[in-house]
């Protein structure tokens, strides 16, 4: 359909035919049986909202600061790998419309475009964060988290839910081809499995010895924000916290690591309970994001009222530069704009500050 019949982020899931059989197989496959990808979208239908009448909301503003960066909403671009997969330009799609509407993005390890070309494309102070597999070779991942140090970048995601990829089978069925378009082999990588689809091909240099001692190793090589990405508990939430990690995303990766995790919104009512016993809440040297399933404002606020900081959102974004490249994601961001306007006024929150747990009632999670 023509961009403008596009009325929110589900819609640009419609057009599959733009992409090409391989691309849906990698972007919208999750692990096993799918079931975390599902549930990530009915936590939110549990949450319902509390609405406040009465304030005077001719003005409202949605925009917040994320790690010390400013953002126009209170979301983020997660990181998802091979852009090319889904549209020539690639990941440059999300840098541009992002730079155009003050959005921050999280640059894959893994995507098309290499690193540089996307700081490239990018306006001279646009924040940008780097999402980071860990590399076998510790001197390769060194050199990039320095380089991109060096490059501006803000805060490094560092991905802790996939020591190993999870099985998604809708990609396992598609054979991997290194044909240029998206997916290429990592510096360092020496056993390419070629026929379990495009994930397990590419990611085989990934370190499945990471642990909590590495940590002060990532401190002692880069002052940027360390944020642990894929955290799902409020012991580990803690741990990370103690070990001096500047916050964390509640994800499962979008269902396509541990099937049957729970999803980030469920988890976060426990985990901030947990931090909030260990220092001042809000705090403002500790961030809890949240990820997955993600398609709405409302989606947003219920995530914000619970204590997040901000939401990342991957599919939405992706689905939208797949089918209308640059434009969609820029489309994207205004409906997002759109919805916050309405979901804010109508809920009496002025300001991101005032979202605040009394604003929902989230007695149907199962953390209850
Ligand atoms: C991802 N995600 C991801 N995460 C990460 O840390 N490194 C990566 O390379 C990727 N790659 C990737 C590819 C694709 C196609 C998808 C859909 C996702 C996970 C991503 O950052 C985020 O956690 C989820 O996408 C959030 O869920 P939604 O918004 O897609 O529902």
């Amino acid at each position: 359909p023509p961009l403008d019949e596009i009325l929110n982020l589900h819609d640009f899931e419609a057009p599959k035919t733009v992409l090409t059989p391989k691309a849906w197989a990698y972007y919208s496959s999750a692990s096993d049986d799918e079931i975390t990808i599902r549930e990530n979208r009915a936590a939110f239908q549990r949450v319902w909202f509390r609405p406040r009448i009465l304030r005077d909301v001719t003005s409202v503003d949605w925009s917040t600061n994320i790690l010390g960066c400013k953002s126009s909403l209170p979301v983020y671009i997660s990181a998802t790998a091979l852009g090319k997969l889904g549209h020539p330009d690639g990941e440059l799609n999300l840098t541009r419309a992002a730079a155009k509407h003050g959005i921050i993005q999280m640059i894959p390890t893994l995507a098309s475009c290499s690193f540089d070309e996307i700081v490239d494309a990018a306006q001279p102070n646009q924040p940008l964060f780097l999402q980071l597999y860990v590399n076998k070779d510790r001197e390769i991942t060194k050199k990039y988290v320095q380089h991109a140090e060096k490059r501006g970048v803000r805060a490094l995601f560092i991905t802790v839910d996939a020591p190993q990829l999870g099985r998604r089978e809708k990609d396992m069925r598609m054979k991997f081809v290194d044909d240029g378009a998206g997916a290429k082999v990592q510096e360092g990588q020496k056993d390419v499995k070629k026929d379990q689809g495009v994930a397990r091909a590419i990611s085989s240099f990934i370190d499945p010895s990471l642990s909590w001692k590495d940590i002060p190793w990532f401190r002692s090589i880069t002052n940027m924000h360390i944020i642990l990405k894929g955290v799902s508990t409020p012991e580990d939430a803690v741990l990370a916290y103690e070990a001096g990690c500047q916050g964390i995303v509640l994800s499962n990766h979008g269902g396509r690591q541990l099937d049957t995790a729970r999803s980030g919104l469920e988890n976060l009512i426990d985990i901030v309970a947990a931090l909030k016993t260990k220092g001042p809440w809000p705090n403002p040297n500790f961030s809890v994001f949240v990820d997955g399933g993600v398609r709405r404002a409302s989606d947003v606020l219920k995530a914000i009222a619970l204590g997040a900081s901000a939401v990342g959102i991957g599919r939405g974004f992706l689905y939208a530069f797949s089918s209308y490249g640059q434009e969609g994601v820029e489309r994207a961001f205004d409906i997002l704009r759109d919805e916050f306007e309405m979901n804010m006024r109508l809920l009496g929150a002025r300001n991101i500050r005032e979202v605040v747990p009394d604003m929902v009632d989230a007695s149907a999670l199962s953390a209850h």
